[in-house]
């Protein structure tokens, strides 16, 4: 993988760059649409290309593992080959949904054990078991395992789990740089800077995970509950400590204001399910605001779901036929109000980088916030 930063902003600390993949580049900042199980929920390939206009999208090691299988995975060729994307990868470790999705999950030094949350059956986590299942699902950006302890945790636990996530990742790194990828095309390992909402431990994070000088770093362990402006100090700590020449990736977040703010503070990439899993629940953003389609309000509004969305389909439906879809339970309403959503947060960070080249970033981001937080 390779990083170009192309340019950085004279009145902020955002950044144009470019990632170089084996799959292909990725244009920053960016938004990697979450494809959990392999699949965008209710998006075509095809869409993600020419509609959503996804340049990576992220897969997770937990769901992957447990469906379809490892051995389903290789056979395969690796999840390129079994979901048809063939565009960059990232897969996230399972440093997250075993500590919010499994049951009875255990923490050792060794790794993490735990019960899955479809069948109840037993597996172990560790750093090194999660590099090669990483390998195997063949994403070209591979994150590293870690812990990512609740928002309201004390110093004295996140001190604890952010000292094991720093031994994790040195079992990580190990494994990574003394294996080979399996199927011809490159892969990178990420890194996460862990330390809740504490400055002494984020600031020691960061130093400890900028040693390893990786190709890119991520941020964790942020929108877990903490209140936004200890999430934005946060971020501004850990980026000024951070390297300037590799790309940043602000893990699991968030809203579009705090994309716009985390984008100000230097942050390259996000995801989040925020687009998909509140779209299959009526929930559009837009240039103009929030919109409930569900709302008695649109049932006899015609007009485009929105006259100035990115989606072929804005135009081409009203806010009165997607509102009959969503309340006659059609399962093409989701569809229409997720791709939606992603066609606006891909347009976003688009024209974030449109406006950070132009010079003029601040100022719009300043305006579009007023717009983004109304609900209408
Ligand atoms: N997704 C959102 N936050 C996190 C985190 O802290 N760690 C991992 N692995 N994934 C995340």
């Amino acid at each position: 993988m390779d990083f170009v930063l192309q340019k950085t902003d004279a009145s902020s600390s955002a950044r144009v760059g470019l990632i170089t993949t084996d799959h292909g580049q990725i244009e920053t900042p960016i938004f990697m649409p979450v494809g959990t199980v392999g699949s965008v929920k209710g998006i075509h390939v095809r869409d993600l290309k020419d509609e959503v206009k996804a340049q990576i999208i992220l897969g997770n090691t937990y769901h992957l593992y447990l469906r379809p299988g490892l051995d389903v995975l290789k056979a395969a060729g690796g999840l390129h080959r079994f979901n048809a994307w063939d565009r960059p990868i990232l897969t996230d470790s399972g440093g997250f949904q075993v500590f919010s999705l499994s049951h009875r999950r255990k923490l050792r030094e060794e790794g993490a054990e735990f019960q899955s949350h479809i069948d109840g059956s037993r597996h172990f986590f560790s750093p090194e078991g999660v590099m090669d299942i990483e390998r195997v699902i063949g994403a070209d950006i591979m994150m590293a395992f870690d812990e990512c302890p609740p928002g309201d945790s004390d110093n004295k636990y996140a001190k604890t789990s952010m000292e094991l996530t720093h031994r994790w990742l040195k079992r990580c790194v190990d494994r990574f740089d003394s294996t080979e990828p399996l199927y011809g095309y490159s892969q990178t390992l990420f890194p996460i800077v862990q330390g809740s909402g504490y400055r002494d431990l984020r600031t020691q994070s960061a130093e400890y995970i900028a040693s390893f000088e990786r190709e890119g770093n991520a941020i964790g362990g942020l929108a877990v509950g903490e209140p936004e402006d200890v999430m934005y100090e946060m971020i501004e700590l850990v980026n000024n400590i951070l390297p300037k020449d590799k790309p940043r990736y602000l893990m699991g977040v968030g809203t579009p204001i705090n994309i716009l703010e985390a984008i100000a503070l230097g942050v390259d990439m996000f995801d989040c399910v925020m687009p998909t899993r509140n779209g299959r629940n009526g929930m559009l953003f837009t240039s103009q605001g929030i919109i409930n389609i569900k709302n008695e309000k649109w049932k006899k509004d015609f007009s485009p779901i929105d006259a100035e969305g990115h989606s072929a389909y804005d135009l081409m439906y009203s806010k009165a036929y997607l509102r009959h879809l969503f309340v006659a339970g059609e399962m093409l309403g989701p569809q229409i109000a997720s791709q939606h959503n992603l066609a606006f947060y891909l347009w976003l960070v688009g024209e974030a980088r449109q406006q950070i080249l132009a010079g003029t970033f601040v100022e719009w981001k300043d305006k579009i916030i007023k717009q983004l937080g109304q609900r209408l």
